[in-house]
This record gives structure tokens, C-alpha cells and sequence, in this order.
């Protein structure tokens, strides 16, 4: 099937992007700086991507910034970024793509772990991956023509931990399968943990 990565230059995305590829599926890869250009956190940016792809069965984003800081650190700005960009930028990339995806398609959103289990100093990025996982399981109950959305919420993955000195079980490829489910199955309106 024709699937749209977004955010395919990244760990999380670049593994993901390979994996569906190798099952065969047609990938095509965006991000900023990719072939595909798109910034999510500009809706106009987000239109003009699905007008020259054009249809696709699936869309998948594995990008978004969010600022994690202590509760009394955290800014008015920071918390504007976290929601801008990975909140409300894959909140648009699913209510801005849904005309574009085919029957039957299916959209992956990126939460993380932080939603259910934040360390000390994550205030907004846990808010907003608490807020994918309830957007994800309201939006499934109104997406037409049986098309699914999945909020895949990722632990910390080995090579993001690696190079700040910590240890993290869970590879980007293994990690990457979770994605790959998300596309091949049929479920929608769940939240799956890799890991
Ligand atoms: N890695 C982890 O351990 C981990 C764990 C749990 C959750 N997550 C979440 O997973 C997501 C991806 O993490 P990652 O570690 O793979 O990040 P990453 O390696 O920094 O990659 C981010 C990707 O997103 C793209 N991107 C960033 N901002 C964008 C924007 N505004 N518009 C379009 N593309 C954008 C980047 O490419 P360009 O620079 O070309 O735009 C890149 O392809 C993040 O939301 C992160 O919070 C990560």
C-alpha cells in the first residue's frame, strides 16, 4: 500500500520508513528537510503536502517536538511549542488528510511513554502525549469510510538513549514494528506500547 512517513529522517520515523518499505509497501518520505517537504506545525505546509502526493492508504507521523522541563521552568512558550508542533501538528496532519486517504486507510499518530509514566522534568511533553493517546481513541469513533487511526506511544529507544549515556532495551527497528502492525492489522482507537 501507499503510505506517507512523516518525519522518515528521524530515529523513530527513518525505522519505520525502512520496515514498511522491506514488507513492499510504498513509502513516501517527508519531513522539513526531506524529498517530500512538510512542516506540521503549519497547516498551509501540511495542505500543500497532500496536494502533491495525492492519495494514500495510510498516514504515519513520527515527528513533533515537544519541551521537556520542570513544572515551575516550564514557559508559556514551551508550552505554545509543545502543543504547535507535536500535538496540534499531527492533530492536523489526520483532520487535514483525511479527504486524501483512501478507503480503509489507516493513520499512525507518535505519543511516547512520558503520557503514563513522566519523568521528573516533562510536564508539557507529557500533557501532549496524554493528549495524543485521548485524541486518537475520540477520532477513531468519527473517522468516515471505515478509515482507523493508532497512537503508538514508544518508550525511550536505544540509539536516542545511547548518546546521553543511558541504557534503553528497546531498538528503533524493533520498535519500528509496532508501526508496521499499526498498518498491516485492523484495529483502531488503541494505544500501542512498544517494548
Ligand atoms: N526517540 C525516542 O526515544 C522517543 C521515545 C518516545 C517518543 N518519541 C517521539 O517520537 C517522535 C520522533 O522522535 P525521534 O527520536 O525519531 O526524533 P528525531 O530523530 O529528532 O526525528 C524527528 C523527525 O521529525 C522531523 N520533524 C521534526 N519537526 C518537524 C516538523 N515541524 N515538520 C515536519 N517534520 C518534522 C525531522 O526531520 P526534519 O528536521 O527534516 O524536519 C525528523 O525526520 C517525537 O515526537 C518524540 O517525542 C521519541
Amino acid at each position: 500500500v501507499r503510505i506517507l512517513v512523516v518525519g522518515a529522517t528521524g530515529v523513530i520515523g527513518g525505522a519505520v520508513a525502512d520496515a514498511l518499505a522491506a514488507r513492499g509497501h510504498e513509502v513516501l518520505r517527508a519531513s522539513r528537510r526531506s524529498e517530500h517537504a512538510v512542516d506540521i506545525a503549519d497547516a498551509s505546509s501540511i495542505r500543500a503536502l497532500y496536494a502533491r502526493v495525492g492519495r494514500v492508504d495510510g498516514v504515519i507521523c513520527c515527528a513533533g517536538e515537544a519541551v521537556d522541563r520542570a513544572l515551575l521552568d516550564t514557559t508559556d512558550e514551551d508550552f505554545a511549542t509543545s502543543f504547535r508542533e507535536k500535538l496540534m501538528g499531527q492533530v492536523n496532519l489526520v483532520r487535514l488528510g483525511v479527504q486524501h486517504v483512501n478507503d480503509g486507510g489507516v493513520f499512525v499518530v507518535t505519543a511516547g511513554i512520558y503520557g503514563t509514566e513522566p519523568p521528573p522534568g516533562a510536564v508539557a511533553g507529557a500533557m501532549v502525549d496524554g493528549a495524543l493517546e485521548s485524541f486518537a481513541r475520540a477520532a477513531a469513533r468519527d473517522l468516515p469510510r471505515r478509515i482507523r487511526i493508532v497512537a503508538v506511544s514508544p518508550p525511550w529507544i536505544k540509539e536516542s538513549a545511547a548518546p546521553i549515556g543511558m541504557d534503553a532495551p528497546l531498538t528503533a527497528a524493533e520498535n519500528a514494528w509496532s508501526y508496521v502492525e499499526a498498518v498491516e492489522g485492523n484495529t483502531t482507537g488503541v494505544i500501542v506500547r512498544p517494548g
